[in-house]
């Protein structure tokens, strides 16, 4: 049986905790943890938790409680700072998105996670999604063939009064805006479906809905990879519908989620034939079609893994590793977008964009942030459109 505490006990604590109690055999939460001791006295009462509540983390790491493991449901600034302290203290820790503000935070997990002998993991929750899981799958039995060109549509929609949150909008405390934020989960996949990250990056930043907010609600990005393959990122929250995707183009068909295939093949004059390859089409989606659906997913499928690897001595299937990954490609298309110069990877230790003060010191601001609203009295929320 495993302990677990959850530090942040806000919108997605909620999703962490009830994928906690689905496997309530293997794991119990043992401890709450919110700068806002109500908000875990509510997540207690709500899911009427057998566990004590705690008003820092410095309190509940010094309670003597046993902990194995937890989870950081905070906001993006202070991450990094809560897993290095529960590594410390001989925690593993599971991350919510994204892994951190920087690379350097990301490095300092890391080796607080190897120093302390534990495990680090990150959210990346759409690896446990079908339409993703099932995607990635159906790219890797290479009938689709090599990918030459990725579009991810990382669209969301966010109301004005959404930058308003005391720690949103800021480029201090939320870390920059949909493209660290949102995007991170379809940068994830990105990385996670191509294999490797892209040597060079251009990326253009803008705010045109939110002018309460100092980060971007808009980026596009573009990217080359090392086998001259492209893709194109573009993170929104500004997008009406919010339809999310991503769609490759293989040099045999196109593959994409929500789930879609096309497969062009030719006349003798190099134009395509009418309906395609049949044979091909037909192909793919028998083995699409023939992956079982996982059992658990989203937060529940990832937790179901995390415990997996805790109880068996593996590692879980998102590492430390993914997570920094995901902060670099994002950090690269911010330095693109800030500096509007072509960024090239891997992102070296010396360069300005390495470390959380040089973030902020480059940053385009685009507006005053305005509005400081504590909590919402509205906690209902939407975790995107994954059909
Ligand atoms: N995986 C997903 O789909 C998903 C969805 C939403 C949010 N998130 C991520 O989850 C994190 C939290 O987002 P949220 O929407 O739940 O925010 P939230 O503001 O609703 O919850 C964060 C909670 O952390 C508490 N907190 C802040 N600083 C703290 C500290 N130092 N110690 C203890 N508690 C502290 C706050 O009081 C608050 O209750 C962010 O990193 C966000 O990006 C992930």
């Amino acid at each position: 049986m495993l302990n677990v505490a959850v530090v942040g006990i806000g919108n997605i604590a909620k999703s962490h905790l009830e994928g906690l109690l689905t496997f309530s055999e293997r794991c119990r939460v043992v401890g709450l943890c919110d700068i806002y001791l109500e908000k875990a006295r509510a997540g207690k009462e709500k899911y009427n938790l057998d566990c004590e509540i705690f008003e820092n983390l410095e309190d509940m790491l010094g309670s003597g409680l046993k902990i194995d493991l937890v989870h950081i449901c905070t906001p993006p600034y202070v991450h990094a700072q809560i897993a290095v302290d529960a590594m410390n203290a001989g925690c593993n820790v599971v991350v919510e998105k994204p892994m951190a503000t920087c690379l350097s935070e990301c490095d300092d997990m890391l080796e607080a996670e190897s120093r302390n002998n534990v495990i680090l993991t990150c959210i990346a929750q759409n690896r446990f999604m079908n339409s993703i899981y099932k995607l990635k799958k159906t790219v890797d039995s290479g009938l689709a063939g090599k990918i030459c060109c990725t579009h991810v549509n990382s669209h969301w929609w966010r109301g004005h009064c959404y930058y308003d949150l005391w720690w949103r909008g800021l480029w201090e405390k939320e870390g920059g805006g949909p493209t660290l934020n949102h995007a991170v989960h379809h940068i994830d996949m990105l990385n996670w479906i191509k294999g490797e990250l892209p040597e060079e990056v251009m990326a253009m930043l803008t705010n045109v809905m939110h002018d309460n907010s100092e980060v971007e609600d808009l980026s596009v990005s573009v990217m080359r990879y090392k086998d001259g393959s492209v893709a194109q990122v573009t993170s929104s929250v500004i997008h009406h519908g919010e339809e999310q995707g991503i769609v490759l183009q293989c040099a045999n068909a196109k593959l994409a989620a929500p789930w879609d295939i096309k497969a062009d093949i030719t006349q003798a004059n190099g134009f395509p034939k009418m309906g395609g390859d049949q044979n091909l089409i037909h192909e793919i989606t028998e083995y699409y079609d023939s992956i079982p659906d996982l059992v658990y997913e989203g937060h529940t499928g990832e937790i179901d893994n995390i415990l997996t690897a805790l109880e068996q001595g593996g590692r879980p299937m998102i590492t430390g590793n993914d997570g920094r990954k995901t902060v670099e490609l994002i950090t690269a298309i911010y330095k693109a977008g800030c500096t509007k110069e072509l960024v090239k990877l891997p992102l070296t230790k010396e360069d300005a964009f390495y470390t959380f003060e040089g973030i902020l010191k480059n940053a385009v601001k685009f507006h005053e942030k305005s509005g400081y609203v504590e909590n919402f009295a509205e906690d209902t929320i939407t975790l995107g459109n994954y059909k």
